[in-house]
C-alpha cells in the first residue's frame, strides 16, 4: 500500500518508523511518503496561514500551498500509461466534525492500493480545498472521536497504524486480528498470563481447565457483558431485552418459518461441536413449516426482529403430558434469564388436567440441562426420544388449595 502524508511537522510521523509498521516499511510492504506543506509555499517566510475572513479567532490554512502539494502527491503515479485512467489516491482530511474513523473504515481503507493524508492546523483548511480535491480524487473527511487535537498527525498516526496492520503480512498472527475489540461488533474478552495468582487475585477457573468449549462459552460471555457495560451503543438495540415482556409475542404462522429455521440454525450451532451434526438446525423450510401447524409455536420479536421462541402441545403418546420443545433465545441474548422465563411461560400454557412437562435435550448439552435440572427438571433414564438426546420431565405442582 502506497501512503503519502502531507503535514507542516513531517516530524510528527516519525513514530511511522517503530514496531510493526515500521518494519512492514521496510519490508516494503507499506511504502509511506511525508511531504512538508511549507515545501509548497513560495514567500520568504514559507507562509501557509492567514487570517479568516469573516473574522474570528485563530488562522486559517491557505488554499495554494494545499493545492500544489497535493498534485504533487498525485504526480507520484507509478507508472501513468497514455489510455489507462489517471490513479489517484483516496484524501482523507482528519478533523472533529469529520465522519468517526471506526473499525468498519479501517476495513476499507485497507482495500485501497493509495491513501493520501492531508494534516489541517490552525482553525482548519480554506474550504475550498476540499472542493477542489473532490473534483480530483475521492475524499473523506475522518475524525478519530468527539474532542479536538491541535492538528490532523495525531490521528494520521492512529488511522495509519489501525490500516496497516491489516494488510496482509503486517502482523506475524492474523489470528490475533479475528476476535478483537470491534472485528465483530463486540469488546474484546479479557487476558491473563502467568502467574496464576498474583497480588491475591486468581486467574478465572475456566481458563486454567483445558476445556476449548467452556472457554470459547466463557469469552463470548465476557465480551457481550463488556459491551453492554461500557458500550451499550454497540449492541443491535434488541439487545436491550432483557425480559420477555420487553418483546412482543406472537402465535407463530407458516409466514413465521423462514425466521424460525434462521432462529434454530443459530440456536443449534454450537450442538455442531459436541455432535458433529446441526440436529434440528438442519431441519428444511417445509419440515419447519409442518413444527408449526402440529404444535402450539409461540413467537417473541422487537423491531420486527425473531429474538425467541418456543413449542408446546399435548404430548401426542403420553397422557396429561404437556410436552415443551425448540426453546429458543437469540445466541447474542443468551445468558440473562430469558430461556428460564420462556420455560415458565411455556408451562403456563398447559391445558386442564396436564400433571407432568416433558422435555429433550442433547445428552452433552450441559448449559440446557444445567437450566432444566434448575427449573425442577429430572433426567429420564436411559436414551431420550432421539438418539443421542435424553428426555426430562417434571411433575405439575397444583396451585389450587383443596376444598
Ligand atoms: N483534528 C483535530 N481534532 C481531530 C479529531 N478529533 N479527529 C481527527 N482529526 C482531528
Amino acid at each position: 500500500m502506497r501512503l503519502d502524508v502531507v503535514s507542516i511537522f513531517p516530524e510528527y510521523l516519525a513514530p511511522l518508523d517503530l514496531s510493526l509498521i515500521g518494519k512492514a516499511r521496510r519490508e516494503g510492504l507499506i511504502d509511506l511518503k511525508v511531504h512538508d506543506l511549507r515545501d509548497f509555499a513560495h514567500d520568504k517566510h514559507r507562509t501557509v496561514d492567514d487570517s479568516p475572513y469573516g473574522g474570528g479567532a485563530g488562522m486559517v490554512m491557505k488554499p495554494g500551498p494545499w493545492s500544489e502539494a497535493l498534485e504533487h502527491v498525485l504526480a507520484q503515479e507509478d507508472s501513468p500509461s497514455g489510455d489507462e485512467p489517471r490513479k489517484v489516491p483516496t484524501l482523507i482530511i482528519p478533523g472533529p466534525g469529520g465522519e468517526p474513523f471506526t473499525q468498519q473504515i479501517a476495513r476499507e481503507l485497507a482495500d485501497e492500493p493509495w491513501l493520501a493524508f492531508a494534516c489541517g492546523r490552525y482553525e482548519g483548511i480554506d474550504e475550498r480545498v476540499y472542493e477542489w480535491a473532490g473534483e480530483r480524487m475521492p475524499v473523506r473527511v475522518l475524525s478519530l472521536g468527539d474532542y479536538v487535537l491541535n492538528g490532523g498527525e495525531v490521528a494520521v498516526l492512529a488511522m495509519v497504524e489501525a490500516v496497516a496492520r491489516l494488510l496482509p503480512g503486517v502482523i506475524g498472527n492474523a489470528e490475533s486480528l479475528v476476535e478483537e475489540s470491534h472485528e465483530d461488533g463486540l469488546l474484546e474478552y479479557p487476558v491473563y498470563t502467568k502467574p496464576a495468582e498474583w497480588d491475591g487475585r486468581a486467574v478465572p477457573d475456566v481458563l486454567l481447565g483445558g476445556n476449548h468449549r467452556a472457554i470459547a462459552d466463557w469469552r463470548h460471555e465476557q465480551r457481550v457483558q463488556r459491551t453492554a457495560e461500557r458500550r451499550p451503543d454497540l449492541l443491535p438495540p434488541t439487545a436491550a431485552a432483557s425480559a420477555l415482556s420487553d418483546l412482543e409475542e406472537r402465535v407463530a404462522t407458516p409466514a413465521d418459518a423462514p425466521d424460525l429455521q434462521v432462529l434454530t440454525r443459530a440456536c443449534w450451532a454450537p450442538e455442531f461441536a459436541r455432535y458433529g451434526m446441526f440436529g434440528a438446525g438442519e431441519e428444511d423450510l417445509e419440515t419447519v413449516r409442518d413444527g408449526i401447524q402440529e404444535w402450539d409455536t409461540r413467537v417473541w420479536r422487537k423491531d420486527g426482529q425473531l429474538l425467541a421462541s418456543v413449542r408446546v402441545r399435548s404430548h401426542p403418546t403420553q397422557e396429561a403430558t404437556w410436552q415443551i420443545g425448540r426453546l429458543m433465545v437469540a445466541p447474542y441474548l443468551q445468558g440473562r434469564g430469558l430461556g428460564r422465563e420462556l420455560l415458565g411461560y411455556a408451562e403456563s400454557l398447559a391445558s386442564e388436567g396436564v400433571r407432568t412437562f416433558w422435555l429433550n435435550t442433547g445428552a452433552k448439552s450441559t448449559e440446557n440441562l444445567r437450566m432444566y435440572k434448575k427449573a425442577g427438571y429430572k433426567v429420564r433414564p436411559g436414551e431420550g426420544e432421539f438418539p443421542g438426546t435424553v428426555d426430562l420431565t417434571k411433575r405439575q405442582v397444583t396451585t389450587s388449595l383443596p376444598e
